[in-house]
């Protein structure tokens, strides 16, 4: 029988049980629970709402139940519903009545929001630790192949070219921002709710701070109701979730096409490629593809958590019950996604798949533009000549090879041997040393501001 059933007759139909339950998700925060029972009978002692020794006895009794949960030696019929319940019974069964005074000045209602933000704060630094070694990866990555030339890309079709490194670091500061969030998020959720009980407070003297304080949150909620009822902060876990999720989908998705023969840039490391069960030769990137993939449920769960707090009346509705799922989902699947990716970039091989092509490409049309933008010559007209250069090489099916001084004078006057110098892919990409620009000196310097952003932590 259910710990509210005073005012019943019978219990609830079998189907309900199970329909309502949430021990599933829920036992995954007992320890939480646990703590959070702990440092509440300890406040009720100090307060004088029991005894010492009652508390002595409560503390050891919710250590068995703890020791037994972890053993599995005690396996929680679905008929308790929840996690609180099933610490509860259990520490009833094992210390007697007095275990009943735990659940003086507190509700399931107080206790699930604690239990939920003990969970967050726990696994909000496990994903941080997953974003902090992606980025690491990522550093590592562009400090031992970051000198590679490829084209940057717009609209998928050649740019100009870059250093691999340049490209690498738009990730990094991406995935540095993810941190940042995650960071911000934390100061939401690090509140106490506990003793706001069902959403009123209570009448007995109990000490919010004190309880507060042995639970290692920075402040307690203000206000009983908004304890209880509010989900912003697990919306904005949620959030910093499915945008970080975004970030590295997008970055999965450069390494499917960046490992495909076609661009060739990357060889996916073995222990992160699959084989074909029909073509010998295939070595896919399908981790690359489950990060992709991965990033709908996340995006589902924040969906699901903002619909489901959408229309609810004020303070705590049963509806609540079916944010952990979701949110739990979220934070695991994006700090796997995240150790995945960090895994990958750890173990694939670069490949200098671009220098010999990019050599007279047609990347280096800007440059063109810019040496006539440097001699005076209005840029709107430099990108006029520059294009048509571009269209004079492309009438003889070649590339940028086929000009000559004659032909560059042709077009405008201003054209002089030291051109040539411009039309070398390596130094169009050192010349840019605008802050943010893709020279290496640039590169550098980023790395060593995100660097000292990881040794803070
Ligand atoms: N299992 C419930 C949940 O997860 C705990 C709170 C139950 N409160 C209540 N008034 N029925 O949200």
């Amino acid at each position: 029988m259910a710990l509210w059933d005073g005012r019943f007759e019978g219990g609830p139909a079998a189907e309900m049980q199970a329909f309502s339950e949430s021990l599933g998700v829920d036992l995954q925060m007992f320890e939480q629970d646990i703590d959070g029972s702990l440092a509440h009978v300890r406040m009720l002692s100090e307060v004088g709402l029991v005894s010492e020794d009652e508390r002595q006895v409560i503390a050891d009794g919710l250590e068995a139940v703890r020791g037994e949960l972890r053993s599995g030696a005690y396996a929680p019929d679905i008929a308790l519903e929840d996690v609180h319940m099933a610490v509860e019974s259990r520490l009833i069964e094992l210390v007697g009545a007095v275990g009943g005074k735990l659940h003086t000045a507190r509700s399931r209602n107080d206790q699930v929001a604690t239990d939920m933000r003990l969970w967050l704060k726990l696994h909000m630094g496990h994903l941080d630790a997953a974003f902090a070694a992606l980025l690491t990866s990522l550093l590592d990555r562009v400090e031992s192949d970051g000198r590679t030339l490829i084209p940057g890309f717009t609209h998928l079709q050649r740019g100009q070219p870059i250093w691999l490194g340049h490209h690498l670091l738009a990730y990094a500061w991406m995935i540095h921002r993810d941190r940042q969030r995650l960071a911000d998020a934390l100061k939401r959720v690090d509140q106490s709710p506990l003793g706001a009980c069902a959403m009123a407070g209570t009448p007995h003297p109990i000490d919010r701070d004190r309880s507060c304080e042995l639970l290692g949150f920075a402040s307690p909620i203000e206000n009983a109701m908004d304890a209880v009822a509010s989900r912003d902060h697990v919306h904005e876990v949620a959030a910093v979730c499915a945008i970080a999720a975004t970030h590295l989908s997008r970055m999965a998705e450069e390494l499917v096409l960046w490992s495909t023969p076609e661009f060739g840039v990357v060889r996916m490391g073995e222990g992160y490629s699959t084989g074909s069960s029909i073509m010998p030769q295939k070595r896919n990137p399908d981790a690359a593809e489950l990060v992709r993939g991965k990033t709908g449920r996340v995006y589902g769960g924040l969906q699901a958590l903002l619909t489901m707090v959408k229309g609810l009346p004020l303070a705590y509705n049963r509806d609540l019950q079916e944010d952990r799922e979701q949110l739990f989902d979220a934070v695991h699947t994006t700090a796997a996604c995240a150790r995945i990716s960090a895994g990958m970039w750890r173990t694939l091989t670069v490949n200098d798949a671009y220098t010999a092509r990019l050599e007279g490409d047609f990347s280096l049309a800007t440059e063109l533009a810019d040496y006539l933008a440097a001699k005076g010559l209005p840029f709107r007209d430099a990108h006029h000549v520059s294009g048509s250069l571009v269209k004079w090489c492309e009438d003889r099916g070649g590339n940028f090879k086929l000009l000559t001084l004659d032909v560059l004078r042709e077009h405008s006057p201003l054209f002089d041997e030291d051109v040539f110098g411009w039309l070398i892919p390596t130094a169009a990409v050192e010349r840019r040393t605008s802050r943010g620009g893709t020279a290496w000196s640039e590169v550098t310097r980023q790395v060593a501001l995100l660097r000292e952003t990881l040794a803070d932590a």
